[in-house]
């Protein structure tokens, strides 16, 4: 599986942490009766019909040892699915979890429990994660005690020198957690997720629940752990201003792939994908004269269960590829994909031409072969023949694209820095080919990185 085409990966240099090799997670589509539950002997896990979520698909990553690696994605893309199958709180499908060079994936029984130590996981709901009926103190002791660690004066001692770090009173020792304000409870989970001595931390949206004037004093306290604590993070947020406050990389995920990976700056200023450039288009714009501006993309992220061939965001691209059989312009070919689209979603009710022109062709209409199959379907249309309207654009134009038959892998060269820059998206093949390379060699990124992989010269 290694080598397959067009596998996702993004790597990175320097030291690493946790090595990320081509995971997959899949759960039964039955609403995860086997979902939550760990399979050792079922491994690897097909359910009988064959129809799975595919939450995660063929997933590569690094994160170096005291970064924070920065996760994004519209909800239900796969993120949490991705850190508790990293953390093997899942069962990977497929794939490979290395941690201190040890592969995860094939860990189990007291090694995996000793490794789990290492690895501490921060939720978003601060109120839900902590028992109601226990005192702070006892809370932050729990894992000490799970690990045998210390003994009950060492631990006492210990937690209170971690609600103190962790910019609560070590008076608060004796209170219960409903004495807390949101961003006191999310203090008491970080000084708990601390209290073992973790390496690595995967928060997962801790952030999301608090006030945005809370928001960043807990990031900033996370910064400051990870300095004196010497602590790695994958850090999951949908809010990408959180995400830009707290990384040095930044992944993005869609509908269970990583569609592109870069250091912050490269990320946030020189993006390759299509969908990461629509998710920073819809970053709200702080003055409020402006009205924000909202998200780019239409239409409904499809079913993880049978995702599109080639590249999954092909669906909803605003950049999709045209064919090479065709010559339209730019213009004539967005009207024939918006158009197409259009018919997908039966988006209009009126049958006729030429209201149909209008509203899809005004600017720009193809002529020749593509010209002839819109008129084709505008005749089914005429006769209220919707699905074969449907199957004769959906073949001529989004199926017959590069987008539809390959995977997009590559890996570009970045503006800043000198961080990879990895890119899910043929766009940047064509880049690649522009510039008088082999695409074969300039973008796919066929070999497995390594950690301390050299980006090709
Ligand atoms: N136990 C399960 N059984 C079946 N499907 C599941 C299970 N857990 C998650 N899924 C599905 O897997 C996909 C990924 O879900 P996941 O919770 O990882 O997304 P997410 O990116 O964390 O979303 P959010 O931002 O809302 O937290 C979704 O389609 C979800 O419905
Ligand atoms: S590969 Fe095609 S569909 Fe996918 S992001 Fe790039 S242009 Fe869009
Ligand atoms: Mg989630």
């Amino acid at each position: 599986m290694s080598d397959a085409p067009g596998a996702t990966r993004a790597g990175s240099d320097g030291e690493a942490l946790l090595e990320v090799r081509n995971l997959c997670k899949y759960f039964d589509n039955d609403g995860g009766m086997f979902g939550g539950i760990s399979l050792d002997d079922e491994f690897p896990f097909v359910t009988r019909d064959g129809t799975n979520v595919r939450a995660v698909e063929d997933v590569s990553f690094d994160i170096k040892k005291g970064e924070t690696l920065g996760l994004v994605g519209e909800s239900g893309c796969g993120k949490s699915t991705l850190a508790r199958t990293v953390l093997r709180l899942l069962e990977p499908t497929e794939g490979s979890v290395y941690f201190k060079g040890e592969d995860l994936a094939t860990t189990s029984g007291e090694p995996l429990r000793r490794k789990r130590k290492d690895m501490q996981m921060i939720f978003q709901d601060p109120q839900s994660s902590l028992d109601p009926r226990m005192k702070v103190g006892p809370i932050v002791e729990e894992p000490m005690k799970a690990h045998g660690m210390l003994d009950d004066e060492g631990r006492e001692a210990r937690a209170k020198e971690l609600l103190e770090k962790v910019g609560l009173d070590p008076q608060h020792y004796n209170r219960y957690p409903h004495a807390f304000s949101g961003g006191q409870r999310q203090r008491v989970n970080l000084a708990r997720a601390l209290s073992v001595n973790p390496d690595f931390i995967v928060c997962d949206e801790p952030v999301s629940a608090l006030d945005v004037s809370i928001q960043a004093q807990v990031l900033n306290t996370m910064q400051d752990l990870q300095d004196e604590f010497d602590l790695t993070y994958l850090f999951i947020a949908h809010d990408l201003s959180v995400i830009r406050h707290i990384s040095d990389r930044v992944a993005v995920m869609y509908l269970g792939q990583m569609v592109e990976l870069a250091d912050k700056a490269e990320l946030f200023e020189n993006p390759q994908h299509p969908y990461t450039q629509a998710l920073l288009d819809a970053i709200p714009v702080p003055d409020p004269r402006s009205g924000g501006r909202t998200a780019l993309l239409t239409g409904d992220v499809p079913s993880p269960i049978d995702p599109p061939s080639g590249c999954r965001f092909r669906t909803r691209c605003p950049s999709l590829i045209q064919p090479e059989a065709y010559d339209m312009t730019d213009a004539e070919w967005e009207n024939a994909v918006e158009f197409q689209r259009a018919v997908k979603r039966r988006a209009f009710e009126t049958t006729d031409r030429s209201a149909l022109r209008r509203r899809y062709f005004d600017d720009a209409e193809p002529d020749g072969d593509a010209g002839e199959r819109v008129d084709r379907a505008l005749d089914r249309i005429a006769a209220e023949e919707w699905d074969a309207a449907e199957r004769l654009l959906t073949e001529s134009f989004a199926d017959a694209s590069v987008c539809a038959a390959e995977e997009p892998a590559y890996e570009v060269t970045p503006e800043f820095g000198d961080g990879r820059h990895y890119a899910a998206c043929h766009r940047n093949r064509e880049a690649a080919v522009a510039a008088g390379e082999d695409a074969d060699l300039a973008g796919a990124a066929d070999e497995p990185y390594a950690a301390d992989a050299k980006a090709d010269d």
